[in-house]
């Protein structure tokens, strides 16, 4: 993700732009950048770093313009740094172009370019694609929204673009696929952004530009076409939000938005990797260490917290799958007692920040030893990302709340591509079952896209349990990690007391807890294990425990037997666990605003635990 802000008209520009940067900078901190165009011409300023510093760098520039774009980026390819911030110029230095998104054919087109002696000051893939435009634009000798209409008929991936022209200084080309794009109309001025947030003062009439649409902006006329360059309708619609709450999309909370946003994250994680009717994961960091991997003795996976238990669960598949043997660390235990590392070990670190000091540390001491390191990162250019020798990206956008959501389920999906990849290499998945798996990992945007239709029986749920001071998550199999992050959920966010245990492991202890006040939350989806699952149920009512099941869609069984159920979409016991821990991160999200909790800040924590 990353924010985008434009904007044409009689206002002055630059306090527009920047403002507007500010409040979008949720959706992208790596870097930002402005330019301008004024009676000096094209005027470009961009550095590494949050907004303030950008602003900072610029008192006693000339900022005074008319027109303008701005950005805040969220990097996906090439690290956060200045020369990588956006606007990026073209090699005429007559266009500036802002991107949001992933041009997932850009080396396709970088070597085009290349071999007609282009030359990059970037890494980025918008670099590229404006070059790309400006190259077309040059040879056809077209104009500028000609040329990126046809440029963008050859792109495959996601965008927003933005693009200014210093012979044209009086207008703005603007065109999306995939990435939101939303432009604001005042009297003979436009207002261009992600969301409404820079707008949301000027003016409440918006358009919301649609995929494969071109929007050729003036101060005082907006014109939208199609690729096939032919006009289309402006349907304008009217904001009925206040600013501080399109920062958040309109949710109560950074939490509730980013638990929302998973269909499209998952998604975003999977795009561009995974080709189910072709049967190929394309991951270029596994591919680049398939023999390292598919040899290795053992894969060691070392993490923290959230990030732990999708190891936890990453254990599982890959011994299923791959027949590797694995071991899970907690990072801050494996720095600090003398691990056995040895020279082709495998070692898998699993971090959202990219920050978390116990992780990097832990890494660095198995570099030390000659193990392969693996980063399972989400913020691109991080320092575990950067001192890992492989990786891959989790693509789940800035994840503001505290509490690891989406990013875990981003973690899932990369880790269980990763293994699947891994697994046909080895040749230990059978054809049949590596297809139904590839097509299940598809499926799964859409079904927790269903399963978030009814988060409001979740809702229900909470306010029954919201007085409890302790609670129970069992899980068994691939689901008893699913478990273990429930009870971390509302541990954190609601400040609930809650354990989580492999649901068999009760009896040696644990059910001694069991009394009617205790709610006992079951992850119970359909797989191996449910009869067993069936009879911890019933050992937990038959000492007046509350039963709360997460259950698939035609159990028959266990709504018998629960006090309350909430029904997910059946899926194969892998791929399980993406979906059933959605419900578990709703209800600790409820329990806890049930409760009157900072669910996005909650006391005691910080989003990078950057100390040791
Ligand atoms: C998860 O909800 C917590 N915020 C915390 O356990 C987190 O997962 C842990 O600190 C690891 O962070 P990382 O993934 O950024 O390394
Ligand atoms: N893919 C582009 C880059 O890495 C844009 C990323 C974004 O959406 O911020 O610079």
């Amino acid at each position: 993700m990353c924010g985008i802000v434009g904007y044409i008209g009689p206002r002055e520009a630059y306090p527009i732009i920047i403002t507007g940067l500010k409040r979008q900078e949720y959706r992208g901190y790596d870097s930002t950048g402005v330019a301008l165009i004024n009676r000096d011409g094209l005027q470009v300023y961009k550095k590494k770093g949050k907004v303030a510093e950008l602003e900072e760098t610029l008192l006693g520039k000339p900022l005074s313009a008319h027109i303008g774009i701005g950005h805040t980026r969220w990097a996906t390819h090439g690290e956060p740094s200045d020369r990588n911030a956006h606007p990026h110029t073209s090699a005429s230095g007559k266009l500036a172009m802002i991107h949001n998104g992933i041009i997932e054919n850009y080396g396709q087109l970088k070597q085009e370019l290349l071999n007609k002696g282009y030359t990059f000051t970037s890494d980025t893939d918008t670099e590229v694609l404006l070059n790309f435009i400006e190259e077309i634009k040059k040879n056809n000798k077209c104009s500028l929204e000609e040329a990126i209409r046809i440029a963008l008929k050859r792109v495959a991936g996601a965008y927003v673009i933005l693009v200014l022209d210093a012979d044209n200084p009086d207008t703005i080309i603007a065109a999306r696929k995939g990435s939101p794009l939303v432009i604001g109309i005042g009297k003979g001025e436009h207002f261009l952004g992600s969301d409404a947030t820079p707008m949301i003062e000027y003016t409440k009439e918006v358009v919301y530009v649609n995929d494969y649409e071109v929007a050729i902006v003036k101060a005082d006329e907006l014109i939208l076409k199609n690729l096939g360059n032919e006009r289309q309708t402006l349907y304008i619609t009217k904001l009925d939000m206040e600013l501080a709450a399109i920062e958040k999309g309109g949710y109560d909370h950074f939490m509730l938005k980013e638990i929302f946003e998973q269909p499209h994250t998952i998604y975003d994680c999977l795009r561009g990797r995974l080709d189910a009717k072709a049967g190929t994961i394309t991951m270029k960091g596994v591919q680049d260490n398939i023999e390292q991997l598919i040899n290795a003795n053992r894969i060691i996976i070392v993490a923290c917290g959230t990030s732990w238990h999708a190891g936890l669960i990453a254990e599982y598949v890959i011994e299923e799958l791959c027949r590797i043997p694995v071991e899970v660390e907690y990072a801050s235990e494996f720095r600090y007692r003398n691990p056995i590392v040895n020279k082709g070990d495998v070692v898998i670190a699993i971090s959202q920040s990219g920050e978390t000091a116990d992780t990097l540390v832990a890494i660095e001491k198995a570099k030390e030893n000659g193990a392969i390191i693996f980063g399972i990162v989400n913020v691109v250019g991080s320092s575990i990302a950067r001192i890992s020798h492989a990786g891959a990206y989790t693509h789940a956008g800035p994840e503001i709340g505290v509490a690891s959501t989406k990013a875990f389920t981003a973690q899932l999906a990369v880790l269980t591509m990763m293994a699947l990849k891994i697994a046909k290499e080895k040749g230990t998945i059978t054809e049949e079952y590596y297809s139904k798996l590839l097509f299940e990992l598809e499926d799964v945007p859409e079904k927790v896209e269903s399963l978030l239709k009814n988060a409001d029986e979740i809702k229900t749920i909470a306010e029954k349990y919201k007085g409890a001071s302790d609670a129970l998550f069992l899980g068994r199999g691939y689901n008893f990690p699913v478990a273990l992050e429930g009870a971390l959920k509302l541990k954190e966010i609601s400040y609930i007391h809650a354990e989580g245990y492999p649901a068999a492991e009760m009896k040696h202890g644990p059910i001694a807890l069991v009394d009617e006040n205790l709610p006992v939350v079951f992850v119970a989806t359909k797989d191996a294990y449910h009869a067993k699952i069936v009879s911890n149920i019933q050992e937990i009512k038959a000492r007046k425990g509350k039963v709360i099941a997460i259950i698939s869609e035609g159990d028959e069984v266990i709504p018998g037997m629960a006090d309350d159920v909430f029904v997910v979409p059946p899926a194969d016991e892998i791929i399980a666990p993406m979906i059933s821990v959605i419900p578990l991160q709703l209800l600790s999200y409820y329990i806890g605003v049930a409760k009157g909790c900072d669910v996005d800040k909650p006391r005691n924590l910080a989003k990078s635990v950057t100390v040791e």
